[in-house]
């Protein structure tokens, strides 16, 4: 037997989820129509083998996703969730939080360049690859912007009892992904192309997510791009609305003044998170996460790099 529904219309939620979803207001922009990004959409060519990628690879391991949908991870994998741990996603406005303003227009952006649709987009429709029967209890990674994906490949071959949904807007990363995905023959990985500030919002059932890995963001180093950068309040907000209790929060920079702003705004909000390291403090590098590309790159020029460990209240 096959499982369907990835993909379904958001419905009113209970007061918590609500609560904890409470977007920040949106900063004031000289340009009120367009959206506050974290990241710049290059071009870039796909290779021979992206291109096939997408042809061939998509519609085994992409999903595709649209900001008025809510995603429903579990569903994703062929599992249904556990009764009574998830909870539906509040209706909040995708622009109600700086970083996800204009969420539409983004996802247009990310959809305009052919990619073919998956079977998983289609909310009915199941993929025959799809097996049923898996342990209820599988726990789900939420990996944002995994770049060329070397790294989320790697962990989700190393932990094959665990599914994990990689989110990129880089297409050439994600033909990339795909590729190594069916390299190393893995079935536990979905991959979305669209913006994860936008998927947060609002558009994960609360609690879906054990893990959530945001590994060398855009430092956005200038003052005046600082609200560009993808942790912001309202970010840690959503993060923690779609972890379950006790689940984590990984982050990681070469950046020395972005990782101060994120354990500053992480540890202010001990109402969400804690610090598994103590506060003020960053933790050692987990064995479990491999050497991305960008921290290569940073490594090379002599960047200190910092990991952040949280656990969800
Ligand atoms: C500096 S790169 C790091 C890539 C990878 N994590 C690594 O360490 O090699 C940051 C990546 O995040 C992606 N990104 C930025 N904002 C994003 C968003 N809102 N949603 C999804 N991906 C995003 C960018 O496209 C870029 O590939």
């Amino acid at each position: 037997m096959t499982k369907t529904l990835s993909l379904t219309t958001p419905e009113p939620s209970d007061a918590t989820a609500r609560s904890v979803n409470a977007p920040e207001a949106a900063e004031p922009s000289r340009h009120p129509h367009r959206p506050v990004r974290s990241f710049v959409l290059r071009e870039g060519r796909l290779t021979a083998g992206q291109e096939r990628a997408f042809r061939e690879l998509w519609p085994r391991f992409g999903v595709d996703w649209q900001p008025d949908r809510v995603l429903d991870p579990c569903a994703l994998f062929g599992v249904a969730p556990p009764a009574g741990t998830t909870q539906p996603a509040a209706p909040v406005q995708p622009q109600a939080t700086a970083a996800g303003f204009g969420a539409e227009q983004i996802a247009r952006e990310l959809a305009s360049d052919a990619t073919p649709s998956s079977p998983w987009s289609e909310a009915v429709q199941t993929s025959e690859q799809i097996e049923d029967g898996r342990p209820r209890t599988r726990p789900i990674t939420l990996e944002i912007g995994f770049g060329d994906g070397e790294s989320l490949a790697a962990m989700a071959a190393a932990e094959p009892a665990r599914d994990f949904i990689g989110l990129e807007v880089h297409r050439p990363g994600v033909g990339h992904l795909l590729l190594a995905l069916e390299r190393l023959g893995l079935d536990n990985v979905r991959v979305l192309r669209a913006d994860a500030s936008a998927l947060l919002a609002s558009r994960l059932p609360a609690g879906s997510l054990d893990r959530v890995q945001l590994f060398f963001p855009d430092p956005w180093p200038k003052k005046r791009h600082h609200k560009r950068r993808i942790v912001q309040p309202g970010f840690i907000a959503a993060v923690a609305r779609a972890l379950r209790p006790g689940g984590t929060f990984h982050l990681a920079t070469d950046w020395p003044p972005y990782a101060e702003w994120m354990l500053e705004m992480l540890d202010g909000a001990p109402e969400l998170f804690v610090n598994q390291a103590g506060p003020g403090r960053y933790a050692e590098r987990p064995a479990s996460r491999p050497i991305t590309k960008f921290e290569r790159r940073g490594q090379r020029l002599g960047h200190p790099v910092h990991d952040l460990l949280y656990r969800r209240r």
